[in-house]
């Protein structure tokens, strides 16, 4: 789990930065280029086979820890004491995980079908001449459901991440008293800079900051 999780982070890291072009506010000309690049590279390409093998395996092995850890405790506790001894994003893991799931299904329909299968095309080109991927982004977040929806999964993340990316570095036994504070500081600031970043990108096209 924290090997695949610390992968998907790294991913997050890229994602956020290429969608992050948006904000130069440049009718999406530089985001565009970004994206062409990322899809078009073969390193890229191979990578991102690898990460739904990764995204695979994460729930896969989610799934298999939640059954054992219910397997190991059959009988329910008489009284449960939320924060006694986890707590609540800790026992909710599960639960934002498939969210966050139900999220990435609507998403990947959204846009990675579009680049893959079935052609943008349709979406015209932007002021320098290349396919535009950022009129899809416009077109999506039209819809305020839309926006509702990924603002909510952004908060998903955001939850998921900020017990994940501690439980990663424990369970890769990476934890020493010296570096636990610094550990715990990156890991909150990341949940919090990552998720907050790729809300704001359905909420300015939206409410067209950008165009
Ligand atoms: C909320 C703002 C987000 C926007 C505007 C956005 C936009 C995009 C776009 C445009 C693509 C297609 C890229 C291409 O095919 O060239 C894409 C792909 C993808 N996104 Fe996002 N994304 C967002 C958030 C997220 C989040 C939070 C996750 C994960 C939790 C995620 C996971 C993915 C995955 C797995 C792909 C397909 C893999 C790939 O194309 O390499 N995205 N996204």
């Amino acid at each position: 789990m924290a090997l695949t999780g610390l992968f998907l982070i790294s991913f997050l890291v890229v994602h956020a930065t290429v969608n992050g072009m948006i904000f130069f506010n440049d009718g999406g000309v530089t985001f565009n280029e970004w994206a062409h690049f990322f899809g078009t590279n073969l390193l890229i390409r191979t990578m991102e086979i690898v990460l739904f093998l990764g995204l695979i395996a994460h729930v896969v092995d989610g799934l298999m820890l939640w059954s054992q850890n219910r397997a190991a405790r059959p009988v329910k506790y008489a009284m449960e004491k939320g924060g006694a001894n986890r707590s609540w994003y800790s026992a909710s893991m599960g639960f934002l995980g498939t969210l966050i799931l139900l999220f990435l299904v609507l998403h990947l329909w959204h846009f990675w079908v579009k680049t893959r299968f079935t052609g943008i095309e349709g979406y015209g080109v932007d002021a320098a001449g290349r396919e535009n991927l950022f009129a899809v982004m416009q077109q999506t977040f039209r819809s305020p459901a839309a926006v509702i929806i990924y603002v909510l999964g952004c908060f998903s993340l955001f939850w998921h991440l900020l017990h994940g990316f501690k439980s990663a570095f424990q369970s890769l036994g990476i934890n020493h008293s010296r570096y636990n504070g610094l550990i715990a500081m990156c890991g909150t600031a990341f949940s919090i800079i990552v998720p907050a970043l790729f809300a704001l990108m359905p909420i300015s096209i939206h409410l067209n900051w950008i165009k």
